[in-house]
C-alpha cells in the first residue's frame, strides 16, 4: 500500500510592504512578536496532534505573507516540535517562500541550517519597470543577487514570476522566460496577473490583459519550458517529476493536510469522515458533495488530472456517476477532454478553457 501524503502548512501573515495587486492574507508588520506567535502556533500543532496522530509528516510549508522575515530559530523550533510530535518522511520536503527584500548575507545559510530544504523565492518580474509596476520593493539587481544565493545555498529551488502584465507584449515575455529558465532552478511558478477584488490595483481599475493575449502568452509559456525541460505539470507549475513541489501536489491531489496560523485552511480525513479546518482549530465537517467538487476543482489542474479510484477515495463517491457524463462527452468529442477508465484530464486545448469546462461537468 503508498503511503498517502501528509502536510503541514503555517502562514506567516505579516509583509514589508503590501504589494497592489495581493489578496492574501497578510498585513505590514515589522515589529511583531515573533516568539509569541509561533509559541501559538505550537498549540495549533499540538492540537491537531491528537487527530492525527501515527500519521507521517511528508512535508511542511512556510508560506505568506513573508515567512523570510519569521527569525532561523523560530522556524527551528516549529520543525523539531513537527519532528516531535509525528513519524517524519525520511525525504521529508521543507519549504519557505523568501522575498528577495529580506535577503542578508546570513538568511539563506541560517535558513539552511534551521532544516529548510526547498526555497522559493519570490521574483515576480525581470525588469525594473514592471517590479515598480507591481509595487515590489527589491529592484532587478537585488532580484539576480538574491538567485545566486538560493542557488549557491540550496539544492531545491523554486521561483515566482507574475506575467500578464498590462500593456505587457509577447517578445518582452519570451525574453524574460528566456533568462527564467536559464537560472537553473529545479521549478518555475508563473502566474497570469489576476485582478482580486479589494486590492489596491482593483481599485484603482487596473484591468487584467484580454483573454487573447493572455491565452496567446500562456500557450508560449507552455511551449517554451516544455522545451527547456520544465514540462507543465499544474495550471501555473512547471518542472519535471524531480522537481515538483510535493507539498502542492497534497492540495490537488486530495491528500490530508494541516493549516496553522491566520487564514490558513486544512483538510483533514478521519476514516468516513471529511473536515476543513480553519484558523484557532475550527473543524467543519464536509459532506461527500462538497468534497467530490472541490477535488475536482483542484484535480483538473494537473497535467495528469483525475485518478477516479483515488477520487472514491477521499469523497466516497464514483467519479463517473458524479460528474455530468453528457458534458464530458461533449467536451471528449470536442477534443478538450480526455475521459478513460482510470483518469480524467484536459488536453492541452482544454487548460485555457478549464473553469468553464469544471462549471459543465458539475
Ligand atoms: C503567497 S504569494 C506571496 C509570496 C511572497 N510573499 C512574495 O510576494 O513573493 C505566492 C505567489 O502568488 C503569486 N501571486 C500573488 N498574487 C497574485 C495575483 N494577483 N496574480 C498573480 N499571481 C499572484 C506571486 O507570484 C507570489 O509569489
Ligand atoms: S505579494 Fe507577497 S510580499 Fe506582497 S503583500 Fe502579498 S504576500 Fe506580501
Amino acid at each position: 500500500m503508498s503511503i498517502r501524503g501528509f502536510g503541514i502548512y503555517i502562514h506567516w501573515p505579516y509583509c514589508l510592504s503590501k504589494c497592489p495587486y495581493c489578496d492574501f492574507f497578510s498585513r505590514i508588520g515589522k515589529n511583531v512578536d515573533q516568539e509569541k506567535i509561533i509559541n501559538d502556533y505550537l498549540d495549533e500543532l499540538r492540537f491537531y496532534h491528537n487527530l492525527t496522530s501515527g500519521r507521517t509528516v511528508t512535508s511542511i510549508f512556510f508560506g505568506g505573507g513573508t515567512p523570510s522575515l519569521i527569525k532561523p530559530s523560530l522556524i527551528s523550533k516549529v520543525i523539531d516540535t513537527v519532528a516531535a510530535l509525528w513519524p517524519t518522511a525520511p525525504d521529508i520536503e521543507i519549504s519557505l517562500e523568501a522575498n528577495p527584500n529580506t535577503d542578508t548575507p546570513t538568511l539563506f545559510p541560517d535558513l539552511k541550517k534551521a532544516s529548510i530544504n526547498r526555497l522559493s523565492l519570490g521574483v515576480q518580474a525581470l525588469n525594473d519597470a514592471d517590479l515598480k509596476f507591481l509595487g515590489r520593493t527589491h529592484t532587478l539587481s537585488q532580484a539576480l543577487k538574491s538567485i545566486d544565493n538560493v542557488l549557491n545555498t540550496f539544492e531545491n529551488h523554486s521561483m515566482d514570476l507574475i506575467y500578464a502584465r498590462p500593456g505587457q507584449k509577447l517578445p518582452a515575455w519570451q525574453d524574460e522566460l528566456k533568462q527564467t529558465a536559464s537560472f537553473g532552478f529545479k521549478h518555475l511558478s508563473l502566474y497570469q496577473l489576476t485582478i482580486e477584488e479589494g486590492t489596491f490595483f482593483a481599485k484603482k481599475g487596473i484591468r487584467p490583459l484580454d483573454d487573447e493575449p493572455a491565452v496567446e502568452m500562456y500557450n508560449l509559456t507552455v511551449d517554451y519550458l516544455r522545451q527547456c525541460g520544465y514540462p507543465r505539470y499544474e495550471v501555473s507549475n512547471f518542472a519535471p517529476p524531480a522537481g515538483q513541489c510535493r507539498h502542492n501536489l497534497l492540495y490537488w491531489q486530495g491528500d490530508d493536510y494541516l493549516g496553522i496560523g491566520p487564514a490558513a485552511h486544512g483538510r483533514i480525513s478521519i476514516p468516513e469522515h471529511f473536515y476543513a479546518t480553519t484558523h484557532r482549530c475550527q473543524l467543519t465537517p464536509l459532506t461527500s458533495q462538497e468534497r467530490a467538487e472541490e477535488l475536482l476543482f483542484m484535480g483538473l489542474r494537473l497535467d495528469n488530472g483525475i485518478d477516479k479510484p483515488l477520487f472514491e477515495q477521499n469523497c466516497g463517491l464514483n467519479f463517473d456517476n458524479f460528474i455530468n457524463r453528457t458534458a464530458a462527452a461533449e467536451f471528449e468529442k470536442m477534443g478538450l477532454l480526455i475521459n478513460s477508465g482510470q483518469n480524467l484530464r484536459l488536453t492541452a486545448a482544454g487548460f485555457p478553457v478549464m473553469n468553464k469546462i469544471i462549471e459543465e461537468l458539475l
